[in-house]
């Protein structure tokens, strides 16, 4: 229907008979003359439509309304330099239009579609059809295939095969709840959707396939968060022979030519990729997906603190807690009610309280501080000379504020991760054409779950430990694990491990994580089982696509990356899914619901 898409006319196309089909971007009539801006996926034209010339398809043009889909042919023309639209890849030339067929009407759209203009999120997820006509959008979609097959075309030449895995199979442990899918043909019985298919490939590897990779869904029923969806995309990929290093720099290779072929304005930091200890991260960033483009370092104050008279201090370095803080460059200067507004954001981020430090500008040095540079709500408890110890440790100057909690390791930890990124953003030092990669390594093989009384894996079963049994017999809460994330400007965007292949020592990491032997039977024999039959050495790791595709583009929220998303709530508001079923089709499935 088309011999040319409309964002490709340039002017050497001047003179060609061309014949467009798209839709209607918008109308303007300029006495005589009616200008439609066509608009295909390609991009915009202006169709022109004159009277004398051509009556009939003008008398059409005068009834078309925006969204309409139509059809026209016509010549090619150089618009004239006054009327030439520099904003526009097409706005040197215009179709002089012959003849013109409507398509299919529109009704008038719940949002304008040519516009950048705020919409309700719920609207656009409602008429996502819509919604996705926006070249915002439209691009979006592009990048993420772009993307997509940068990664399929990077592996391949490099000898890896995609293969699909199942979607209907067997719980699998990856930290979140399963989605189930109830059995017609096992009352019952239940298949769930794999939460990633991690022992899917390391099947694969006991199969020989050695290099594997896959666009894979997983599914997760947990809390949905600003980068979290339900159900997502991973590159996941595993290998045999191999150790940690080896993954590594096959993704720091991945990622960097990715990211130089797909947005080349943007800045990648460092390469190689800084690989950070875990212990380290924790120390510095209070976190362990730092966003390392600013500085804005922890200093651990306990040392420091531990013979003020501050009562708080005290009793939490008595109950084994921390105290911890980082200095905020310039701001000596907050006023007192944005002063309280943090005090309030640390104790929403799970802080007991806030110490905040007033270092005045007036100070010529850290070393000259008196008590009068100092102001603070606890400035009686701590000595000049303890704040200076704190300054120097912090690397604090005279105008600076210090930023100080107090509290069990854990919430402290998680309060003063979110304040830094809170003051990071307040002064602007997140640069958004940086790229800052790094690995985070070396993580602790198991956490003490408080709540349960038992240990977790903090990333899956499967992770390998440094070193062998004697480490994790003597001391499991010491015990290291050969497993990474990759993290990007603030952002986990992807993990993985070297894994257990041998039997004994599975069962035996099974164990320490309390489960019984029936347990691990029923949920694990098929690995266990495949680990007697020769299966080699292997390691791996998954990304996720939709945070690449959210680094790549530079924004927040997971649903401006994902072409039919579900909201914070898990509802689909286009299909309104999730949705009743007959009682017929429950009934096959042996189902019965209570209220
Ligand atoms: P993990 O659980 O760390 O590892 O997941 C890997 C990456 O997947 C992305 N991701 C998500 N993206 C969007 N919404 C979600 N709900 C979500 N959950 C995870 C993140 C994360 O870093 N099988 C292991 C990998 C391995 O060991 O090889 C796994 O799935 O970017």
């Amino acid at each position: 229907m088309k011999t040319i898409d409309c964002g490709d006319l340039r002017s050497d196309h001047e003179g060609q008979e061309v014949t467009l089909a798209g839709w209607v971007d918008r109308r303007r009539d300029h006495g005589n003359l009616i200008f439609i801006d066509l608009r295909d996926r390609s991009g915009i034209v202006q169709a022109v439509f004159n009277p004398d010339l051509h009556p009939e398809p003008h008398d059409l043009a005068g009834q078309v309304r925006s969204e309409w889909v139509i059809q026209v042919s016509g010549r090619v023309t150089r618009r004239s330099d006054e009327t030439i639209n520099p904003n526009l890849p097409t706005g040197e030339v215009e179709v002089a239009v012959e003849s013109m067929a409507v398509l299919n009407e529109s009704k008038t759209p719940p949002f304008y579609v040519n516009e950048e203009s705020d919409v309700d999120e719920l609207l656009r997820l409602k008429y996502r059809y819509l919604d996705l006509r926006r070249p915002k959008m439209r691009d979006m979609l592009v990048m993420r295939h772009r993307a997509v097959k940068f990664i399929r075309d990077f592996l391949s030449e490099r000898g890896f095969l995609d293969v699909e895995t199942p979607i209907l199979i067997k719980s699998t442990p990856e930290g979140a709840r399963d989605y189930l899918v109830p059995s017609r043909l096992y009352p019952g019985k239940f298949y769930a959707l794999p939460q990633s298919p991690q022992q899917l490939k390391q099947l694969l590897m006991a199969a020989g396939v050695e290099k594997y990779f896959q666009i894979a869904k997983c599914f997760r029923d947990e809390d949905p968060r600003g980068d979290r969806q339900p159900e997502f995309t991973q590159l996941d990929l595993e290998m045999s022979f191999v150790d940690e290093d080896d993954i590594l720099d096959l993704i720091e290779e991945l990622y960097t030519a990715m990211f130089e072929t797909l947005v080349p304005d943007r800045r990648v930091l460092q390469k190689p990729f800084p690989r950070i200890p875990y212990a380290e991260a924790m120390a510095r960033y209070a976190s362990d997906r730092p966003d390392i483009r600013y500085g804005l370092e922890m200093s651990d104050l306990g040392e420091t603190v531990k013979d003020s008279d501050f009562r708080v201090f005290q009793s939490v370095l008595a109950g084994g807690g921390i105290v911890k803080g980082f200095a905020a460059p310039g701001l000596a200067d907050m006023p007192r009610r944005q002063l309280d507004d943090l005090v309030e954001f640390a104790k929403r981020s799970g802080a007991q309280g806030l110490v905040y430090i007033v270092l005045s500008a007036d100070a010529p040095s850290i070393d000259d501080l008196t008590e009068e540079h100092i102001k603070s709500p606890v400035a009686k408890f701590l000595s000049v000379d303890v704040v200076k110890e704190m300054a120097r440790k912090t690397g604090a100057n005279p105008g600076d504020l210090l930023l100080i909690i107090a509290g069990p390791a854990k919430s402290t930890n998680v309060a003063l991760d979110a304040l830094r990124r809170e003051m990071a953003r307040r002064l602007e030092l997140a640069d958004p054409n940086v790229l800052a990669f790094a690995f985070i390594v070396d993580f602790p093989l198991f956490d003490w779950n408080e709540d349960e009384g038992r240990w977790d894996s903090p990333h899956h079963p499967f992770t390998a430990p440094k070193g062998g049994h004697e480490v994790i017999d003597s001391d499991p809460g010491a015990a290291l694990s050969k497993s990474y994330d990759l993290v990007c400007n603030g952002m986990e965007a992807g993990g993985g491990s070297i894994r257990i292949h041998q039997r004994a020592m599975q069962s035996r990491i099974f164990e320490i994580l309390g489960y019984s032997e029936e347990e691990t039977e029923a949920r694990f024999k098929q690995l266990l089982d495949a680990f007697e039959y020769g299966t080699p050495p292997h390691g791996g790791i998954a990304t996720g696509i939709e945070r690449l595709i959210m680094l790549l583009l530079n924004v927040d929220s997971i649903r401006e990356v994902v072409a039919f998303p579900k909201t914070q709530s898990f509802i689909d508001p286009l299909f309104e899914a999730p949705d009743m079923v007959d009682d017929d089709q429950l009934a096959e499935l042996h189902i019965r619901t209570t209220e």
